[in-house]
């Protein structure tokens, strides 16, 4: 073909392939257009069953301390026709009951947190803990000693529980002040310790050896947050000393 018939020929083809580029151009926006109709029907669907699952949570939460109240309320009715004995032990499984209930209802105000101020949930966590179990102790109380820190949920949550078993030990087997103790031993490591003025551990006490359920769900949670226990008898107050220590990511100043 010679150069000049080429040259017609590309001149008449031109709006030919014009149009096809805009027929596809239109075919590919119609296609993005309908793409992103059918991302945001997701997103909208995702949504709605997160706000599904969110009260579901909430709901099973109320199921879960209305039962758990009504265990306590039932336990307690049946102390008052026990031998005086039994009576006290029933006592404390009500105060444990309830207690739980009172972590697990301190617990669900952090659930949409992905970090806390850990000395401020502390004293409101221990401000229920000291009604619900000090109410047959008025001459004791819980004092925070405590710098604020922040940490993630996820270090908050067991640490809570093990603070929930401790100082219900201590309220069992300790006397007069439970000090809850909060504080940097290094810029990335720290240390929870609750201590009371009691008896002290009894003698031959040993963290590995046989213990009860409470002992074992500290432990189980400490390792949970890769922390140690350490315990203490006969120091300064007298009484026992448990001391958690763990460590936090450095959180870089912005
Ligand atoms: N603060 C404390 N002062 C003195 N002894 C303590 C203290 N905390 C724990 N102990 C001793 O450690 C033992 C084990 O504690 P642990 O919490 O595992 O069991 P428990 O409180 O007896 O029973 P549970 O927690 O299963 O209801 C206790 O029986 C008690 O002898
Ligand atoms: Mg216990």
């Amino acid at each position: 073909m010679s150069p000049q018939s080429q040259a017609a020929q590309a001149d008449f083809s031109a709006p030919q392939a014009c149009v096809a580029k805009s027929q596809a151009a239109q075919t590919a926006d119609a296609d993005l257009q309908a793409a992103l109709g059918r991302e945001r029907d997701l997103i909208a669907r995702i949504a709605e069953l997160e706000r599904r699952h969110e009260l579901q949570i909430s709901e099973l939460n109320h199921r879960l301390l209305n039962g758990l109240q009504s265990i306590a309320s039932l336990l307690s009715s049946q102390s008052r026709l026990a031998t005086p004995e039994a009576a006290t032990q029933l006592m404390v499984a009500v105060s444990r009951i309830v207690a739980f209930g009172q972590v697990n209802r301190q617990l669900h105000l952090l659930d949409h947190q992905d970090r806390v101020e850990f000395s401020g949930y502390l004293a409101r966590l221990c401000a229920e803990l000291s009604t619900l179990l000090l109410w047959q102790q008025p001459s004791g109380a819980i004092k925070i000693e405590a710098e604020p820190l922040e940490m993630p949920t996820a270090t908050a949550i067991p640490l809570s529980y093990i603070v929930n078993e401790l100082v219900t030990n201590s309220v069992k087997y300790g006397a007069g002040n439970i000090t809850i103790r909060l504080q940097a031993v290094s810029p990335t490591r720290y240390s929870l310790s609750v201590l009371d003025q009691g008896p002290g551990l009894p003698a031959g006490f040993d963290l590995c050896g046989k213990k009860g359920l409470g002992m074992r769900i500290v432990q189980s949670l400490v390792t949970q947050i890769a922390g140690e226990l350490q315990v203490s008898s006969g120091g300064d107050g007298g009484g026992a000393c448990f001391a958690v220590g763990f460590s936090l990511p450095r959180v870089e100043a912005c």
